[in-house]
């Protein structure tokens, strides 16, 4: 067993790699916080997805197919990894609590899981993000369970980030931040929304991340008021508004920005719909304490929209959670009961869309600290014309 056990399998199969220098610890304490939570909702049993769960857990993250791969996790014992045989050389020093257990191509996969649960009983959870297939053997296999859905139990525990956390997502806020500033220089007349995407993506990588979090969203005039716009072969014109959307993978830990910048100058319905939106980003970040409910966070932002008279287009909640996912628990919407735990990460992104003519969203992460609210993307919110 040794410290920097991350293992990266995706890449090379069969050989494994340091991701991270982090002590088994982290991955000792992360299976410690699951159980307690298995124990309070009385779950016997907790079946992991090869997905960001499984990588939280172990450190261990495999390219997805159709072979059947598992994190089990009882009440007690180890948490065994089911894969695939050609993983046995990448994933054979997991480290003390975690064992390995594989199958081969022409083997039953539910050998191994088998062996890995014994027999149970009662409650199972599963991650919602498993496949219905292997699910579907998984529910023939253990008869006698009652199979539950482990999103909330596994999102209570990756909501709250540690520090190490906290500075992966800190330095993948200041890439994006960086490229904001690149693209700021390149927009131009006459170049369509693809090709700006397309440089969003070539710049985030050479700044050395490992990957985008998502396809880039360059949105220009009437295509802005559509919040997930595809880009494509509109050519941004004179006098448009640029919705720019977009964030870096660094350490595993993703980003995401957004900005609106107007190409010329910005009449006064602009400039307006603009700083309400601004005024709106400023609320649902000093709402960002501890104690309060991300219900709280998008009733703050919502409701600068809502005295402005726009209220009926912003058409999205306020915010997400993020991390090794670009969208998870806690989500900031309307109602949420969630109180803001310190550690908490999401985005604070109100939009106004105004069909057929354009859109304005301002988007920035908040980590929640002891110290109050604090922005992981500090590039100038402030009107750009370009
Ligand atoms: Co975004
Ligand atoms: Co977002």
């Amino acid at each position: 067993m040794g410290t920097g056990r991350t293992v990266w399998l995706s890449r090379a199969v069969g050989r494994v790699r340091v991701f991270r220098g982090e002590s088994m610890e982290v991955y000792v304490n992360r299976v410690k916080r699951v159980r307690e939570l298995m124990e309070e909702r009385d779950i016997q049993c907790l079946f992991t997805a090869p997905s960001s769960n499984i990588f939280y857990l172990t450190g261990v993250k495999t390219t997805l197919d159709e072979r059947l791969q598992l994190a089990v996790l009882s009440r007690e014992g180890p948490l065994f990894l089911v894969l695939p045989e050609m993983y046995k050389e990448a994933a054979s020093d997991l480290g003390e609590g975690f064992e390995l257990l594989t199958w081969a191509d022409q083997q039953d996969p539910m050998e191994p899981v088998r062996e890995a649960c014994g027999t149970i009983k009662g409650r199972a959870a599963v991650d919602p993000k498993l496949w219905a297939g292997h699910l579907l053997r998984l529910m023939e296999t253990f008869k006698d369970c009652t199979f539950v859905d482990a999103g909330e139990l596994l999102g209570k525990v990756r909501s709250i980030k540690d520090e190490e956390e906290l500075r992966c997502l800190k330095k993948a806020g200041e890439l994006a931040d960086e490229v904001m500033g690149e693209v700021l220089k390149e927009i131009s007349v006459g170049m369509t929304e693809l090709e700006l995407a397309h440089f969003i993506e070539r710049k985030i990588k050479e700044k050395g991340a490992d990957d985008i979090s998502f396809k880039p969203i360059v949105a220009s005039g009437p295509n802005g008021a559509m919040p997930h716009h595809i880009p494509g072969d509109r050519n941004i014109e004179k006098g448009d508004l640029v919705v720019l959307d977009f964030g870096a993978v660094l350490e595993g830990y993703c980003s995401d920005i957004t900005r609106t910048v107007f190409v010329g100058k910005a009449g006064n319905e602009e400039k307006e719909i603009y700083r309400i939106v601004m005024e709106a980003n400023e609320a649902g970040y000093r709402a960002a304490v501890t104690g309060a409910l991300c219900g709280d966070v998008d009733r703050a932002a919502r409701e600068v929209i809502d005295r402005a008279g726009y209220g009926r287009f912003f058409i999205h909640r306020t915010g997400h959670g993020i991390g090794l996912d670009y969208h998870e628990e806690p989500y900031i919407v309307e109602g949420s009961k969630v109180s803001l735990e310190k550690g908490m990460v999401f985005s604070v992104e109100p939009g106004i869309y105004i069909p057929q003519r354009f859109g304005i969203r301002i988007e920035d992460i908040v980590a929640v600290t002891d110290r109050g609210p604090v922005r992981l993307n500090n590039f100038p919110r402030e009107l750009v014309e370009v």
